[in-house]
């Protein structure tokens, strides 16, 4: 069954430790991003995890040089159990989060994902990120990241993408507020795929309806 990950964007930190303890038990995964961490201090990322027990990935889109890399992936494996990075900066940048994932695995016993951007879901990426997506899904696939972002406004391009990257796990944002058209992006991604949803839940009047109604929308798709 594709999986529900909740891009948790709040700027305020109660509010976010109150939302994800009304709708939890709805999503498989929380995106935590700079929005919450930098209004709340990392240490939130500890809180939500400890808090849910659900997988939480941190979505940082890591993009510097390998030595930079490597500390911003320490700080954020520490807890998460994945971080996001981009591919563009050249595969030695995505290999040093990569090796530090690998310290942590074999320190704790538990996974720790590098997910990929490969083309972002806002219209603007078409501008750069689009003419050069594929390729970096090529770099993807031969790097064997645990997962790749690609775009649910664009179901023609997740399509394409899918296809290169096989069987690496997609998560794909746009579904909601920027107009994805969810039965189009399921009838493309498959079970180990996750869809991510922020505003059209955490801005939604009631997010504990929201959440359970997409958690519904997706058992229905799978049947
Ligand atoms: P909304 O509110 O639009 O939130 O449902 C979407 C979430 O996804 C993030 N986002 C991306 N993250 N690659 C990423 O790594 C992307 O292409 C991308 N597009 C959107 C966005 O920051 C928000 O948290």
């Amino acid at each position: 069954m594709v999986k529900l990950m909740l891009a948790l964007d709040v700027m305020d930190k109660n509010k976010a430790l109150t939302m994800v303890d009304e709708i939890s038990k709805y999503i498989d995964a929380i995106k935590i991003g700079y929005p919450l961490v930098l209004s709340s201090g990392l240490d939130i990322v500890k809180e939500i995890k400890d808090k849910t027990n659900k997988e939480v990935i941190c979505d940082f889109k890591v993009a510097d040089i390998p030595s930079t890399n490597e500390k911003i992936a320490k700080l954020t494996l520490n807890y998460a159990d994945g971080i996001i990075c981009h591919g563009f900066v050249g595969r030695d940048s995505v290999e040093a989060i990569q090796k530090i994932a690998k310290q942590y695995e074999i320190k704790t016993h538990h996974k720790k994902k590098v997910i990929m951007v490969t083309e972002m879901s806002h219209p603007g990426a078409v501008e750069f990120m689009q003419p050069i997506a594929d390729k970096l899904a090529e770099v993807a696939k031969i790097l064997n990241v645990d997962g790749i972002v690609a775009p649910s406004t664009r179901p023609e391009r997740l399509t394409k993408i899918k296809k290169i990257v096989g069987n690496i796990p997609i998560i794909s944002p746009g579904i909601g507020a920027q107009g994805g058209e969810l039965n189009a992006v399921l009838d493309i991604l498959g079970e180990d795929d996750y869809i991510i949803v922020g505003r059209a839940i955490y801005k939604s009047e009631n997010p504990k309806e929201s959440a359970y109604k997409y958690s519904m929308l997706l058992k229905g798709h799978n049947g």
